[in-house]
This record gives C-alpha cells, structure tokens and sequence, in this order.
C-alpha cells in the first residue's frame, strides 16, 4: 500500500449502529504518526466503536476517517486491515498449538524468532515451563491459561505482525501486580515506533499516553495528556478517584443495552435486570 507517513484523521465523525441513537457525535481527532492515543470513559461511552470504525467493521453514518489525507474506504480492505494489529479485551487463542497460534502472524517466522517474540512480550518464562514449550496445545481458547498470560500471547503474536498501527482493548479486569508489571513491559516493546490506540483502563498505560481522549455518550468532553488532565476538575479527575489500583469502567445506570461481554472488574458489579 502506498502509506507514506501513516497520519490518521477522524474528521467529524457521527454513527449510530441504528438510526435511532447516534453513539459517536461529531468525533474529531488527529494523530500523527507514531503517536499513542488513549480513549477512556464509563461503559457504553463510544471507545469500542472507535476502533470498530477505524478497523472497517463499520462505517460512518457521516464524515470520515482518512489516512494521509485518504478516506480509508478508499483502500483495499485486505491490504488496509494489514496495516493493523488488534490485542483484544479478552484475547482468544485457537485451539492449536502455541506455535501455530504465533505462526498465524508471521507463517515464515524461525523458531528462534518466535521465541525472540516471546520474550519481548515477556511470555517466554511461562511459555518455556509448559509441556511441550512451543508445541503445548492450547484447550477451550485458552482458558486454561490465566488472562495475563493470554494477554501476553496475543501481545507476541502482536510483536509478530510488526504493524504500523495496534489497537489495544485492555481488560477491565483487576491484574495481579506481577502480571501488571509484566504487560507494561511488553507493552513498551510493542508501542515502540508505532501509532497506538488504547482503550484504557490503566494507570501505567494512560500514563504513558500522548494524549488522552474521555469519552462520555459519544463526545470527547476532555482531551489533553495526563498531567494536563489530573490538575483539572472534571470527568477525569472523577474517573481517576473511583480507583486507587488503576482504571475500571464505571457501570452504566440500568436503561439501555449493557455491555454484558465486558469482563467484570473489582470495583465492578453487573446491574441487576
Ligand atoms: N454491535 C452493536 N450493535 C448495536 N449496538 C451496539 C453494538 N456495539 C455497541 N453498541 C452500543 O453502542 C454504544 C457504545 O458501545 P461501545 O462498545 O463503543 O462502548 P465502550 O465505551 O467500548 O464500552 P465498554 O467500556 O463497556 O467496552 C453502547 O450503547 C452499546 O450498547
Ligand atoms: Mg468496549
């Protein structure tokens, strides 16, 4: 694909995923090349759909996306997925090997750089003491893994795309401080030299953001870095408090279609019907 510089514009954006309710009301951002973006706010706020737009599982209901100054509708779809490597909330992995489930990012990948992956995704400790190491076969999607070591897999397999663009969907989910610590390193390998988006939910990964978007019913009511954010009162500030251990969605009140998919968090509990 002829990307030269690999700008990004979210130009007026507004999309509804019925005609009914509009969930992103004139979304506008601009992100340089290589710039991390992270997209916060309660649940239902509009963060998913973002990606959902930008990856070309939707489009918009008026304005556009453009990269280098292109409507992205304007690409292939093949070659402009390409340009993306997704982490997800809750990572599936196929019920293969580890091998093969690395191997469907880079099918010509060594051993050896398989392992590199591994490593730089700090995976490769747990990964080295399973049965098998690169052969264990992976049961049920993985469930017999934790979510720090699925996530972690997905991050290598991520490594292994080598994409110009990540979107990353963190998991709502409370981590043991070691997993923490663990996914902020490899998440430092994986930002590297790329465009980022983060739906945060993390102290350490919204820290690290260039510029941090709050959401709130389909609008940016804040948008600033960090520091910029906490000195100010607002919906950041209020969001940062409701958590001493990081970042957790708030839930929505009961009206409306729940998120039911998202994992529950410690400071979260599913609404009652
Ligand atoms: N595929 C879909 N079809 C219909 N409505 C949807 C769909 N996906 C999301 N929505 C609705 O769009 C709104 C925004 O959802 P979105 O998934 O973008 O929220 P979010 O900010 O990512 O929330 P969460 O923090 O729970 O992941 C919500 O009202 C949601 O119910
Ligand atoms: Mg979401």
């Amino acid at each position: 694909m002829p990307i030269v510089r690999g700008d990004l514009e979210f130009r007026n954006l507004t999309f509804g995923y019925n005609s009914q309710h509009s969930v992103l009301r004139n979304f506008q951002l601009v992100v340089p090349a290589g710039n991390t973006v992270a997209l916060v706010g309660a649940s239902g706020s509009g963060k998913t759909t973002v990606a959902n737009l930008l990856l070309r599982f939707f489009y918009p209901d008026q304005g556009s996306i453009l990269l280098d100054g292109i409507d992205i509708r304007r690409y292939p779809l093949h070659d402009y997925r390409s340009l993306f490597g997704v982490v997800l909330q809750d990572p599936y992995l196929f019920n293969e090997t580890i091998r093969t489930n690395l191997l469907y990012a880079r099918p010509e990948a060594t051993e050896q750089t398989l392992i590199d992956a591994l490593q730089q995704a700090q995976a490769w400790e747990f990964v080295s003491q399973l049965p098998g190491r690169l052969d264990y076969a992976v049961r049920d999607g993985g469930q017999g893994l934790s979510g720090g070591q699925r996530q972690r897999l997905a991050i290598a397999r991520c490594l292994l795309l080598d994409s110009r663009f990540v979107i990353l969907d963190e998991p709502t989910s409370a981590l043991d401080v070691e997993s923490e610590h663990l996914i902020s390193r490899a998440l430092e390998v994986l930002f590297r030299g790329r465009t980022v988006f983060i739906i945060a939910h993390r102290l350490s990964t919204i820290r690290r953001a260039d510029r941090i978007l709050v959401l709130e019913e389909g609008r940016v009511v804040q948008d600033g870095n960090y520091d910029h954010l906490i000195a100010q009162e607002g919906p950041f500030q209020k969001l940062h408090s409701l958590t001493t251990q990081g970042w957790v969605d708030v839930p929505r009140p009961t009206s409306g279609r729940l998120a039911l998919d998202v994992p529950l968090g410690a400071n979260e509990r599913r609404p009652q019907r």
